[in-house]
């Protein structure tokens, strides 16, 4: 684990070798296993392969070479609504499976209404569904690596565009969290270093 943490690389050039149907599945699924705020599971991935939606996304980002060149594109999309949408099936799965007892599902609906109302209130909405996107990415990129494939976290697109490319214009219900290539590397990049961990791992409080 360790060492496919610390081999992944963000990688820009991309072989258009295809990634198996099989394989791209079991990477999503992989993703999905993510864990979630009350597990309500606020993100989908939208898988983008055919030629059509790789153009928008290329557009989308300005031209940058991931989407032109990598066999698949996920769109990790946050689900802000997610709270207000019948999610009685986790409830009914985590009861089912035993890992949740009766009392703490019957009272989940209502707790996470009631965090969400709060959190929207105060804006927050967006931001906490994004979360549940991102951690869900940071788990494809790992198994990805594992699997020898690369990938990349893309920032640098527009929203809108990024949205109409995969049939969600106009919902703002709906917010793009991360892009992110999946394919063969078409390029060795080195490790871009990080900062020295006394700057940024603290023990205790914030700073020392
Ligand atoms: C949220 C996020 C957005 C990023 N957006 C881009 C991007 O738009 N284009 C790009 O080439 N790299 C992008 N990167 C990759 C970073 O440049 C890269 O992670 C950083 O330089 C460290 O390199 P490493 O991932 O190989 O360790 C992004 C990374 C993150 C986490």
């Amino acid at each position: 684990m360790a060492r496919v943490i610390r081999s992944r690389r963000s990688i820009r050039h991309y072989r258009p070798d295809p990634v198996a149907a099989p394989l791209l599945r079991e990477l999503t699924d992989l993703a999905l296993e993510a864990p979630s705020s009350f597990n309500l599971q606020a993100r989908s991935i939208v898988t983008v392969t055919g030629e059509e939606g790789l153009r928008a996304l290329t557009e989308a980002t300005g031209g940058q070479p991931h989407p032109q060149e990598a066999p698949v594109m996920l769109v990790f999309v946050a689900e802000s609504g997610a709270w207000r949408e019948d999610r009685g099936d986790v409830w009914d799965v985590a009861r089912g499976r035993g890992a949740w007892s009766e009392r703490f599902a019957a009272a989940s609906p209502d707790d996470a209404r009631l965090f969400h109302e709060d959190l929207r209130s105060r804006g927050l909405d967006r931001e906490y569904a994004v979360k549940d996107a991102m951690i869900a990415a940071s788990f494809l990129m790992i198994a990805a690596e594992a699997a020898g494939l690369a990938t990349s976290p893309m920032n640098g697109w527009s929203e809108d565009e990024v949205k109409k490319a995969i049939g969600v214009a106009g919902r703002d219900d709906l917010h793009i969290a991360l892009l992110m290539p999946l394919g063969h590397p078409a390029e060795d990049r080195l490790h871009p270093g990080r900062r020295d961990r006394a700057l940024s791992c603290f023990s205790e409080t914030y700073g020392r």
